[in-house]
């Protein structure tokens, strides 16, 4: 089925029409076998098939199908059609001792995983989710800095592409046009102190144009610069960034990649309100440190500011 459906999908992803004949000697199936099929692909995964009498049916958006054939990466990837988190896929993968690197993209994902316990907004064939597993064996100091290297490998990958205005927020979200594009949400299993694996899961908000239950300003690559993206050209992108990238932190640490991360940032200088679960800090963005820290001016006096749990806002935000 699981074939079928991406033969399907290869054949409507130009957005034109086709008839249920062409469909069905495609898959060597009758017409009424493809209805199903396509009727299966409504319900199950949210794909909108438009069927007008006489021209056959056609994809209500295009959508090209990730092909692990198009894609060039380092390491081994595989696509799943649908899974309930690709940070929950490879980490269960790490857990059974699977050998690193390799990677796991999804179509679409039902339990998508966000940062502090949110939801990762992921329907079927609009973006890139992509989980990287790895395995670190140089302590701490290989983790320190890791989350905020990968959020530059992201704004890199989408800069090769030809596009512009994408920087980063401390830690590790990347906005265009002020507005959330991808996020990364880091997962470690064994111990950090010696021997253990990293889930590096990163989404991408890429043709993406309508979605209720995201509640922060979002966009996607397709929202901000109208052209529909070919996710197998940004996940090679990316593929690529990610292997310079984390091949610089492992042999250098976070302190090669400070300055090149900063010159991202886009509320360096900035007044701005650190909220953590205990307290509310306002003060002024002085950059990161050597260990990708926060450095924030509070009262003329600067203090850093490190770990995941943190939130960074405008304090003119409203
Ligand atoms: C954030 O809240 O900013 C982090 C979002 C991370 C989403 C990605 S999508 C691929 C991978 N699988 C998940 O369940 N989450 C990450």
């Amino acid at each position: 089925m699981g074939h079928d459906m991406q033969t399907l999908l290869k054949l409507l992803g130009d957005g034109r029409f086709h008839s249920g004949e062409e469909l069905g000697a495609a898959l060597q199936v009758s017409r009424s076998a493809v209805w199903k099929r396509l009727q299966n692909l409504e319900r199950e995964y949210g794909v909108v098939v438009q069927s007008v009498r006489g021209r056959g049916y056609r994809l209500a958006e295009p959508l090209i199908p990730i092909d692990p054939q198009q894609v060039q990466a380092p390491w081994p990837i595989e696509v799943q059609f649908s899974v309930d988190s690709t940070n929950a896929e490879v980490m269960r993968r790490l857990d059974a001792g699977a050998s690193t690197p390799f990677a796991v993209v999804a179509e679409r994902q039902t339990a998508g995983r966000g940062r502090r316990g949110r939801a990762w907004v992921s329907p079927f064939g609009a973006n890139l989710y992509c989980t990287l597993g790895i395995s670190v064996r140089g302590g701490p100091k290989e983790l320190e800095g890791l989350s905020l290297v990968v959020g530059l490998a992201v704004v890199r990958a989408i800069q090769s592409l030809g596009i512009g205005g994408v920087g980063l927020k401390w830690p590790n979200d990347i906005l265009l046009d002020g507005r959330k594009l991808a996020g990364i949400l880091l997962e470690l299993t064994g111990d950090p102190a010696d021997l253990c694996s990293v889930a590096i899961g990163i989404g991408i908000n890429v043709n993406m144009r309508a979605a209720d239950a995201i509640d922060q300003p979002w966009t996607s690559l397709r929202a901000s610069s109208g052209m529909v993206v070919d996710r197998n050209l940004l996940l090679s992108a990316l593929s690529r960034e990610l292997e310079r990238h984390l091949a610089r932190h492992r042999a250098q640490g976070f302190a090669a990649s400070q300055a090149e991360w900063e010159s991202f940032h886009l509320w360096q200088g900035r007044e701005v309100c650190l909220s953590t679960a205990s307290k509310q800090i306002v003060g002024r963005a002085l950059g990161i440190d050597e260990q990708g820290a926060l450095r924030l001016e509070v009262d003329g006096v600067e203090s850093r500011f490190s770990g995941g749990e943190l939130s960074l806002r405008l304090s003119d935000d409203s």
